[in-house]
């Protein structure tokens, strides 16, 4: 089921005729369900590049990590821990091309004696990364993370270029990077650009005109850039879907510009988080309360944004649905606004940019009834966090008629089990 299938203000019955209501019953609530078939259809979408990297910052489950390996996929990592995890779902450590590299704009200490330890390769956002990477790895080949002086998203938090973002290198200081890399023996093997034109192919087309820009400048030492992601997600039903073939030919038309300048293969790499996983994943949360306040209904929800912070971050929308525990009842929509447990009045699902509270039209329910958060495979369970002492969600995979607990929720006596009281 895509977001645009998804049944956005009506019912949700069944997620890849699964029941929802028996999912929640098995595993409680709220409760991530990932569908792999969908995730397979979002892969198979993006074919035509050559080398489709993860940024499993998205959704780093393993059950996820190790689909997207099977389906031919490589990952990026921009932690230590992220690092480890491509470990554990097999991707492999030395390989052409690199199936794990880091992305970051620094290294902290843990990540830099990781990739030092596993000769990881290394995509440096910031020019201090190289002087800090060369001085343990001398003459290795690094990639240059840049920030082209302009950028675009659809909210200041998610934009990622132009002077006030803190991501890449500046543009204007590539040959001194080079340089600085030159002292330790670095050699810039590639490129790599994360601006997120979304369906702005007029933007897009800038962007790929600045990596031709920046490339010239380093020379016929690149071998590889970077079309870093930002493809997006229709999360309304009014959304576009993405022209891929549009987005492929357009990247694909910079790298062959500068394989006719100089004569060698430059491979063009993807590196999507959003885009495999955001539609194959919904939030089923259990109705606890329903109730008036003035002319406002309210459903209140046990997930709150502890397992899913789009919301209150940005605003983001997901389409919602409910699932009834007794379909019998069926019965007319209704304005609503929809929020969570949490101890904090910005704990709402259904709210704007800015945190304008709006309401949404959705069936008349009870407590006890569920309500299912589409289009929430990304993004999502990966920014949980405890608050209010509240234990991460259970994850499950849908794959070919099975469900898997592929994460068990989080046990409420290890929230607290490795604090102690001094004395
Ligand atoms: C360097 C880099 N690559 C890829 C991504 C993935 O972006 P998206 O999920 O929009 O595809 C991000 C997201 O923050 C990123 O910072």
């Amino acid at each position: 089921m895509s977001s645009l299938e998804f049944p956005d203000g009506g019912f949700c019955p069944t997620i890849n005729s699964f029941s929802v209501v028996d999912l929640a019953r098995r595993y409680g609530t709220p409760t991530y369900v990932y569908d792999a078939a969908v995730i397979r259809r979002q892969v198979e979408r993006l074919r035509q590049f050559e080398v489709i990297r993860y940024a499993q910052k998205a959704n780093s489950n393993l059950a996820v990590l190790d689909l997207l390996r099977r389906l031919g996929g490589v990952v990026d990592a921009v932690s230590a821990g992220e690092l480890l995890r491509a470990r554990a779902a097999g991707y492999a450590l030395a390989s052409e091309p690199p199936e794990v590299v880091y992305t970051a704009d620094i290294f902290d200490r843990e990540a830099l004696e990781l990739v030092v330890k596993e000769g990881t390769h290394v995509n440096c956002g910031s020019p201090d990364m190289l002087d800090q990477y060369g001085e343990r790895c001398p003459g290795q080949g690094v990639t240059l993370r840049i920030n082209p002086g302009f950028g675009h998203g659809h909210s200041q938090k998610t934009n990622t270029g132009g002077p006030q973002s803190k991501h890449g290198i500046w543009h204007t200081q590539l040959e001194e990077c080079v340089q600085r890399g030159q002292k330790w023996g670095l050699r810039v093997t590639g490129l790599h650009m994360h601006i997120g034109s979304g369906t702005d192919f007029e933007h897009l087309s800038q962007v790929c005109e600045a990596m031709v820009q920046a490339a010239r400048r380093i020379g016929p030492s690149i071998h590889s850039i970077s079309a870093g992601g930002g493809l997006p997600t229709p999360y309304r039903n009014s959304d576009q879907p993405l022209d891929i073939a549009r987005y492929h030919q357009l990247w694909d038309g910079a790298r062959r510009q500068l394989e006719s300048e100089w004569g060698h293969p430059v491979r063009l790499e993807l590196e999507p988080g959003r885009y495999p996983v955001a539609e194959a994943g919904y939030l089923i949360t259990e109705i606890r309360a329903v109730k008036r306040m003035g002319d406002n209904l309210f459903y209140l929800v046990d997930a709150g944004f502890n397992n899913l912070a789009r919301p209150i971050l940005y605003g983001a929308y997901h389409p919602l649905a409910v699932a009834l525990a007794n379909p019998q009842t069926q019965q007319a929509t209704q304005p609503v606004i929809v929020g969570g447990p949490l101890c904090e009045s910005g704990d709402i699902f259904t709210q704007t940019d800015g945190g304008t509270v709006v309401h949404r039209q959705l069936p008349a329910a009870n407590v006890g009834d569920y309500l299912v958060i589409g289009c929430a495979g990304a993004y999502g369970f990966v920014m949980g966090s405890n608050y209010n002492s509240k234990p991460l969600a259970a994850e499950v995979l849908l794959d070919r008629g099975s469900d898997h607990l592929v994460r068990p929720r989080q046990g409420s006596a290890s929230l607290f089990a490795s604090e102690s009281i001094p004395g």
